[in-house]
């Protein structure tokens, strides 16, 4: 007797959506830090995707956290640094601060800050570190489990260091903490790649964006540098490193 074709693709189905990860094609994000210092990472979903973690949450120098995302999700993590919040969350960040309060709720981080970008799709993940909005904290992505291409994304160089003077954000006591990217310092269109620059031919890296990418070749440099910043995995989970 045959096997009955409906049942064989009802199957296939299920198998599919269970995957290897045992649920449907979600991923596991682990948030680590490996500074020195705490750090506290904001959380912000695409369009109609779930806030996750209520969008913040502190991590002490060397913890971790899991975090579960759901299939389909989008969104960016990013670290906020020199933050100070109260018993019930409302506070400043140095950098990277979303509004004053430790769960963003929705909403992003101020510039400069370096950004973590996920689109959990299906069959491919993309992924990419971004320093289109500067630097504030060295950020990396290191897939695991997946197959594909799956490439890590490091930025492990501290460009507060080599910071040009006229990017350069300090604290109140005159240390440099996070470095702007020319289109954050400048807002011309040749850095932001707008009006006339709008298009990957008339926008190309500049004195400034190529700081950002010698310190850290595998990370956005300027907005059209997908060619060498946007990477590709299949039902991977997440490690995402700061410093
Ligand atoms: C923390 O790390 C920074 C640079 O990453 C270094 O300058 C500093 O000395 C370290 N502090 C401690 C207490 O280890
Ligand atoms: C860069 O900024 C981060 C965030 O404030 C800080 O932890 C780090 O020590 C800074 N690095 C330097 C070299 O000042
Ligand atoms: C980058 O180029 C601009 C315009 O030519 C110049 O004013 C600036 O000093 C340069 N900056 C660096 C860091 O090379």
């Amino acid at each position: 007797m045959a096997f009955p074709m409906h049942l064989f693709l009802t199957l296939l189905c299920i198998s599919s959506l269970i995957g290897e990860n045992g649920g449907v094609d979600a991923a596991t994000f682990t948030l680590k830090n490996r500074c020195n210092v705490t750090i506290w990472p904001g959380i912000q979903s695409g369009a109609g995707h779930p806030v996750l973690m209520k969008g913040g949450l502190v991590l002490e120098a060397g913890r971790s956290e899991r975090i579960d995302a759901p299939a389909g999700w989008s969104g960016r993590i990013w670290p906020r640094s020199r933050c100070a919040f109260d018993q019930s969350g409302r506070g400043t960040c140095g950098t990277g601060d979303c509004g004053g309060t430790l769960q963003c709720d929705g909403a992003g981080g101020a510039p400069p800050a370096s950004l973590a970008e996920f689109t959990l799709d299906s069959p491919l993940d993309f992924y990419d570190v971004s320093l289109v909005d500067g630097f504030n904290v060295p950020l990396s992505v290191y897939p695991s489990g997946g197959s594909g291409d799956c490439s890590e994304v490091k930025c492990l160089r501290d460009l507060n260091r080599s910071c040009p003077q006229e990017l350069q954000v300090r604290s109140t006591g005159g240390e440099v903490i996070a470095c702007k990217s020319a289109c954050i310092a400048f807002n011309q269109p040749e850095y932001c790649c707008t009006g006339e620059y709008g298009n990957p031919q008339t926008c190309q890296p500049t004195n400034y964006s190529r700081i950002f990418k010698n310190a850290c070749p595998r990370a956005y440099s300027y907005p059209y540098d997908d060619a060498t910043s946007t990477f590709t995995c299949t039902k991977a989970d997440y490690l995402i490193a700061f410093c």
